[in-house]
Formats: structure tokens, C-alpha cells, sequence
């Protein structure tokens, strides 16, 4: 199967207002759940599958044809990646229970980083609340981008979330407060858009945080 793209699509667009996609099929038992907010092609998801193939990686996307090609390109390597079509910011919580995911990755989130596009892009308050509530207790975000202004609005969504919510919800960032992980690589996958990244010469920001439950 050929990987064939559509050019971006318009995320408020209401056709996107209701799931239609096919639901995932989540594990019934302890197995880690990973999911990659807007996969693409889910290159990353296919390199965490490869190096531990125990355990269950689901890709929303909201391009349709990219979606089949994952899936396919699933089957052909036989490795535990699904690709789910839906507007992330839409259905989450729909997709998933309270508490199921151990890790969410966000690469490269947004091809919407004009000023004229913000209301478009992916990381926003409404979206960080709901990784919160999808997210098991010590569960993981990991984003990355070469956006910098995309870093900032992704990093004020998570750090505020005590506020802008209510004191419950904590995220805590890795590296300290307000602060860029600097590290080793802890995924040991890289995305399409790393792989670009790196290849220009690209500065990439990592930003890296684990839900704390506040009783
Ligand atoms: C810049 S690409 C990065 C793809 C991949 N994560 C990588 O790092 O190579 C961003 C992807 O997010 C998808 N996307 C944007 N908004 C989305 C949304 N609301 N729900 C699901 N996917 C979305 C786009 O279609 C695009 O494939």
C-alpha cells in the first residue's frame, strides 16, 4: 500500500464534531497502554513496538488515509499499532476509560503554528485536562517540537492545569518547573518529524511530565 497524504485539515471543522472512526481495541489486562496524539505516519509508535512488542500503542490521527496506511502497515509487520481516526481534541475520553494510558506522546502536535491558525492547534487547556483524567496515576506526557511558541502554550497547559482546573490535577515536570527535559532520550523512538528535524538541524524542545494524584 502506497502512503498516500492529504494536505492538513481543519480540526473545528464540524464534520469532525462526532467519532466515526472504529474504536480501539484496548488490553483487558495490565498490559501498558501508549498512545501518540496525532501519529501521521506513527513511525514512533512502530519504533516503541518494535523495541517491546508486549505491549499496546494506539495513533489518533485526523487524517483518514493516514490511519489506513498505519493499520496496514500494521498487519504487514505484525506489530501491536493501532491507528484511530478521530478529532483528538473531540474524543479522547470518549476513546479512552479514566485512567487507562501509561503514556501519551505529543510530536510534533501542530502543523497550525501561525498566529492566524491558534484557535486550530492541538495542545490547549480543554486537551491537557482530558490526558489528565485518561492518564493512569504516575502515567507519562512526553512532547516534543520545533515550535517554540508551540512549546510555550503546551508547556502553560500542563504546568497551570492546578489552576486553571483545581488543585487536584498536578503534573509534574520532569525537569523541573517550567523547564525543558534535557536528557537522555527516554523513548528511544524517533518520529518522522524528529528524523526531519535532526537533519535540518533543528532545535528540538522536549518537554516531559508524570500525572501526580493529590488526595
Ligand atoms: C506535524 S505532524 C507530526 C506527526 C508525527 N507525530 C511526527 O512527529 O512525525 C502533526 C500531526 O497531527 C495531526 N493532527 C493535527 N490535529 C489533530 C487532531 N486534533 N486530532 C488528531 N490528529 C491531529 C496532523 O494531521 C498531523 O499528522
Amino acid at each position: 500500500m502506497r502512503l498516500r497524504v492529504r494536505n492538513h485539515v481543519n480540526p473545528l471543522s464540524s464534520g469532525f464534531d462526532t467519532f466515526v472512526g472504529t474504536p480501539p481495541v484496548l488490553p483487558s489486562d495490565n498490559t501498558p497502554l501508549e498512545v501518540e496524539i496525532g501519529c501521521a505516519d506513527a513511525k514512533f509508535l512502530f519504533d516503541r513496538a518494535s523495541n517491546n512488542p508486549s505491549g499496546c500503542y494506539i495513533g489518533l490521527e485526523i487524517r483518514e488515509d493516514l490511519v489506513d496506511w498505519v493499520n496496514h502497515r500494521a498487519k504487514e509487520l505484525a506489530l501491536p499499532v493501532q491507528g484511530v481516526f478521530c478529532n483528538a481534541n473531540n474524543h479522547l475520553t470518549q476513546l479512552f476509560p479514566q485512567e487507562s494510558i501509561r503514556h501519551v506522546f505529543l510530536n510534533f502536535p501542530d502543523p497550525w503554528f501561525k498566529k492566524k491558525h491558534h484557535k486550530r492547534r492541538m495542545i490547549t487547556h480543554e486537551l491537557a485536562m482530558d490526558i489528565y483524567q485518561c492518564l493512569k496515576p504516575q502515567g507519562y506526557v512526553w512532547i516534543q517540537t520545533d515550535i517554540w511558541d508551540v512549546a510555550m502554550d503546551a508547556m502553560d497547559a500542563f504546568e497551570t492545569l492546578n489552576i486553571k482546573r483545581d488543585s487536584s490535577y498536578q503534573m509534574i515536570n520532569q525537569a523541573g518547573a517550567w523547564s525543558f527535559w534535557k536528557d537522555a532520550d527516554p523513548y528511544q523512538a524517533q518520529s518522522l518529524r524528529y528524523v526531519k528535524c535532526m537533519r535540518d538541524g533543528h532545535d528540538v524542545w522536549r518537554i516531559y511530565y508524570q500525572k501526580q494524584t493529590v488526595t
